[in-house]
């Protein structure tokens, strides 16, 4: 079912504190911050030849990556996995009793493009994102 690993996203205090130590360090093209207010996050990508990492940083009050930061600290929030069609995955997923995280809305991801999130209880406590490539 799954394709190419598309992204994985970090939590972090300051993305532009974090981006800093990536391009410093170890050479990587960083894009500038983007503000998403609709996903409660400010992100910064670092972008590698064959996939990308996603720093996000809480932006606004109800930010999920604020409650994450707490619980759980700073380190990867999730994993994003293509897919080719999000409405043939959810149903597959749904037939195994899979448990998907606002898949009777589908949701449009930080790319534009439809996603649907699994419970991280399915995978030992990691969020896994699948995004219709
Ligand atoms: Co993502």
């Amino acid at each position: 079912m799954i394709g190419h690993l598309n992204h994985v996203a970090v939590a972090v205090h300051n993305v532009r504190e974090t981006a800093r130590v990536y391009r410093d360090l170890l050479g990587a093209r960083i894009s500038a911050p983007q503000e998403l207010p609709e996903h409660g996050v400010t992100a910064i990508f670092i972008e590698l030849d064959n996939t990308k990492i996603e720093l996000l940083e809480p932006l606004g009050q109800d930010s999920p990556i604020s409650q994450f930061l707490q619980k759980r600290g700073s380190g990867v929030h999730h994993i994003c996995l293509e897919v080719a069609s999000i409405a043939d995955a959810a149903e597959k997923l749904q037939q195994q009793g899979c448990r998907l995280l606002g898949a009777d809305t589908p949701q449009i991801g930080a790319h534009g493009k439809p996603v649907l999130f699994l419970h991280p209880s399915t995978f030992d406590g990691t969020l896994i994102e699948l995004e219709e490539a």
